[in-house]
């Protein structure tokens, strides 16, 4: 029998958004791993994963978050390498990650450094709730109604997807990876006219939690855990915790 490598999705932070099929999952996994970046580090996953199921053991795997692409994918095949033995015997391991494994997770890129060595893997994922969503129900805005659309980008480089973004006032626009660059987004906010409405959450569910309106937002960096919502046409109404 080929092995399992399920990706979990443990949700943005507060272990209550842990759904309770992913803790099924990890109960009856072989293994669950967890990514980290030493491995005398507890990383965010496994954090998370320690206050929903104290009762399930995390083993950790180190990871490159650089933003350079050889040592990342060196990383992924060493981290791939590591699950071989397991796969190979049949096991079920699960693989924690934050928000949802099929969005922006390191999980699809192990996967797929598995399956290019051992192709009858089985691949599952079990969705998670992800840091946007958690940043609506928390600044209580409703993101899209009725035919409206929904853009989520990056801006690891900088502010010009969220401002290609933004030209379409009909369309809600989601940040990720934004936190060096939050004063240019913030400007882009402006500059588009819809600071107002937009919110930033940062850290969402996680020691240190920062939830404010964009346009009350101190003009620094954030850290990498920063989400930006922007409803459709400046609808929100968002005035702080
Ligand atoms: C590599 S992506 C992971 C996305 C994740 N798989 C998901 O489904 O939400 C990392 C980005 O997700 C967002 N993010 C994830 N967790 C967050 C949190 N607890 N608070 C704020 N933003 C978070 C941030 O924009 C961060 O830069």
């Amino acid at each position: 029998m080929p092995g399992t490598l399920i990706g979990v999705g443990v949700g943005p932070g507060d272990p209550e958004l842990v759904t309770t099929r992913a803790l099924r999952v990890l109960r009856e996994a072989d293994r669950v791993i967890a990514p980290t970046l030493a491995l005398d580090a507890v990383g965010r996953a496994e954090s998370i994963v320690r206050q929903a199921a104290p009762d399930v053991a995390v083993e950790r795997l180190v990871f490159d978050m650089s933003p350079e692409p050889r040592p990342r994918r060196a990383s992924h095949e060493a981290a791939a390498a590591a699950l071989l033995g397991p796969l190979d015997a049949g096991e079920r391991v699960a693989f924690v990650t934050l928000g949802d494994p099929n969005i922006f997770s390191t999980f699809s890129a192990l996967a797929a450094s598995v399956l290019a060595t051992r192709p009858a893997t089985r691949v599952e994922t079990v969705p998670g709730i992800m840091a946007f969503q958690a940043l609506a129900a928390r600044s209580g805005t409703v993101l899209l109604d009725g035919t409206e659309s929904m853009r989520l980008v990056t801006a690891v480089d900088g502010p010009d997807a969220v401002t290609a973004a933004l030209a379409d006032t009909h369309q809600a626009v989601v940040v990720y990876k934004g936190g060096r660059h939050l004063p240019a987004i913030q400007k882009s906010l402006a500059g588009a006219g819809r600071l107002d409405g937009a919110v930033v959450g940062e850290l969402l569910g996680l020691p240190g939690e920062r939830v404010a309106p964009a346009a009350a937002w101190p003009d620094q960096a954030a850290t990498y855990l920063v989400t930006v919502i922007v409803p459709p046409g400046g609808r929100g109404g968002f005035e702080g915790p």
